[in-house]
């Protein structure tokens, strides 16, 4: 496990976020808030999945979104493959870090990729000896329902680690571990995160958690305190998977650079840019959510006598609760 404090936070908007979107969003405003992102200060980013247009057809315009980003200097992108197809597609764009995805639920994964587990890992392996064959791409795993699932409940430690590490096995060294539907309490993540920095010293483990149930912060500063640098987020709060039942939002990115600014833990990220970024996510998608609370309330602020003199004004204006 990474023992600086330097951490990396993994934008997931435009993947984990638009999946979960009935709107179709141009690819012209993919790209522009992909860009945006990446003027912010991340540098990684999520830029979609490799998916079936059918399964998500938020995706089926991924390889033109990927020219519009590929050549930006300084940023990683990755996107979600669910099979060869779409690694290969993924790899053929330009794209250096393949992410694929399978759940630690079988009746998730079923639902999600309509595919069992054993079959998802025979996936991987083909992907990964089709990569050793010579294609410049790292392979990394997000896998799903980690901390629950709205199926089959909650998952013991043990089942966990032995999912992992079938996927350790493959020389796999990046794998983020997914709070799918919002189940995760802090006290579970500090148990599961050290058992997995316990048992597998050789990889590198993110987190990757959904605010439904208000925990989402407080999960990450407890994988944060046992030793997690990297940490998946979505401007805005958006995202949530299609395929299972109560998905809602991500943590929000604001809020997370928010509470490690704050702490003066270094992101790298400019809020004030990043928040603009956020002006732009209500223009493109404007019946959408925003569940991010440090956008909503503005930055602190005093004004000259030291008062708090309230929230940063957005444009468009806050909507009211009746909009929300
Ligand atoms: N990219 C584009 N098209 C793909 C594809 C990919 N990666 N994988 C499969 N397809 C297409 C096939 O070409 C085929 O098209 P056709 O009917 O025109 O011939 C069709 O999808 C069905 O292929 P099949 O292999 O039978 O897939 P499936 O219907 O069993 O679906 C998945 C399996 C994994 C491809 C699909 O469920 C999927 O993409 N799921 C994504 C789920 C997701 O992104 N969830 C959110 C993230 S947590
Ligand atoms: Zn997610």
């Amino acid at each position: 496990m990474e023992t600086s404090n330097d951490i990396t936070i993994i934008e997931v908007g435009p993947r984990d976020g638009l999946q979960n979107v009935a709107t179709f969003v141009e690819t012209a405003q993919k790209v522009s808030l992909i860009r945006r992102l990446a003027a912010s200060g991340l540098q990684e980013i999520q830029a979609g999945a490799f998916v079936s247009p059918r399964a998500i057809p938020q995706f089926r315009d991924m390889k033109e979104v990927v020219k519009g980003i590929i050549a930006l200097p300084e940023v990683r992108f990755s996107t979600l493959v669910p099979n060869l197809q779409g690694a290969r597609d993924a790899v053929k764009s330009g794209i250096k870090k393949l992410i694929f995805f399978f759940s630690l639920s079988e009746s998730h994964n079923l639902n999600n990729v309509r595919q069992t587990k054993e079959a998802s890992l025979q996936g991987l392996e083909v992907i990964r000896k089709d990569l050793a064959a010579g294609v410049p791409a790292e392979l990394c795993i997000a896998l799903a329902t980690v901390f629950g699932c709205p199926f089959e409940g909650y998952m013991t430690t043990d089942h966990i680690l032995k999912d992992i590490d079938k996927i350790v096995n493959m020389g796999i060294r990046d794998i983020t571990l997914c709070d799918t539907v919002g189940f995760a309490n802090p006290r579970q993540v500090e148990e599961i995160m050290v058992a997995c920095g316990k048992e597998f010293p050789e990889a590198t483990f993110a987190v990757h958690f959904h605010n439904t149930r208000g925990l989402g912060l407080a999960n990450a500063l407890r994988a944060y305190d046992v030793g997690i640098r990297r940490f998946d987020a979505a401007i805005g709060g958006l995202g949530g998977c299609p395929f299972a039942p109560g998905a809602s939002g991500n943590i929000a990115t604001e809020d997370l650079v928010f509470m490690f600014n704050e702490m003066g833990i270094p992101t790298g990220i400019d809020l004030d840019a990043l928040l603009t970024v956020s002006d732009y996510v209500r223009e493109i998608l404007p019946g959408t959510t925003m569940s991010s609370a440090v956008y909503r309330a503005g930055l602190p602020q005093a004004d000259a006598s030291g008062r708090e003199c309230g929230a940063r004004q957005v444009n468009p204006p806050f909507p009211t609760h009746q909009d929300l």
